[in-house]
């Protein structure tokens, strides 16, 4: 594992930038596992950008790790529109190479298996993208989440609805109650991860993942037993490490 730590959310978020844009002028095939939420929202301003100035994202195909149960896809607070929005509008990945699960699908669990072989059929990702929640869930596997949990339909924690709710109109009770996400089985077989994390808010859940013990109770901590993965944190989510962390490098 590697810890960078960064001054502010600008200069991790171009240093998370240039790992995916070095991933994909060296493999342009490349597989990526993409995710929402705040955090990677200054990540993808930067590969727009250096989209603008010749970066080629036409070979890529993309996962995403989640989306909510029966919002249609249209909707504004849906994963489909964040991506839309946030990313796929400003680069060139064709449509078809985008995936996210399909939370409006009729059969739940015919949608999880089609979206795992996707991604095996995919050949694997070769790069994924997480964020960490305040509980310690990647993707949304939730804490208590085995493992060996592949594509999965997920409860939502009370916690991460309320985090949630600001996309939907600031109220918990309107955030869907359940989502498909990638399982923690999915996420560690990806060949490189990056965990993006930013804000106070943060420190103690990312102290925890990487310095506490390995424990589905902070699913974060499975991290330590993946043989590629970077944390990359502003100042204030490195706040609560310890400092003589030998995996702690500062930006
Ligand atoms: P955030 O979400 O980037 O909006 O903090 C992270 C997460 O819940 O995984």
């Amino acid at each position: 594992m590697q810890i960078l730590v960064f001054p502010e959310r600008k200069s991790l978020s171009l240093h998370a930038a240039k790992m995916f844009a070095a991933q994909i002028e060296a493999v342009p095939e490349s597989v990526l596992g993409l995710a929402t939420g705040s955090t990677p929202l200054g990540l993808y301003q930067e590969l727009a950008l250096q989209h603008r100035e010749g970066l080629n994202l036409s070979g890529v195909t993309t996962f995403n790790l989640d989306e909510y149960v029966g919002i249609d896809p249209d909707h504004e607070a849906s994963f489909n529109q964040f991506m839309k929005t946030n990313l796929f509008q400003h680069v060139n990945i064709p449509a078809a190479q985008t995936d996210i699960p399909r939370g409006h699908a009729g059969d739940l669990a015919a949608e999880c298996s089609r979206y795992e072989q996707a991604i095996r059929n995919a050949g694997g990702i070769d790069l994924q993208l997480l964020g960490i929640g305040h509980n310690g869930h990647i993707g949304f596997n939730e804490p208590n989440t085995p493992f060996e949990t592949v594509t999965h339909v997920v409860t939502l924690a009370a916690k991460t609805r309320v985090a949630n709710a600001r996309y939907f109109g600031a109220e918990p009770s309107q955030v869907p109650e359940k989502a498909i996400s990638a399982g923690i089985k999915t996420i560690m077989q990806a060949k490189k991860i990056i965990l993006l994390a930013a804000g106070e808010d943060k420190a103690e859940t990312v102290a925890a993942a990487v310095e506490g013990p390995v424990t589905t109770s902070l699913p974060a901590s499975v991290l330590q037993l993946h043989p590629q993965v970077w944390f990359l944190l502003d100042t204030d989510a490195a706040g609560k490490l310890s400092s003589n962390n030998p995996d702690l490098l500062r930006a």
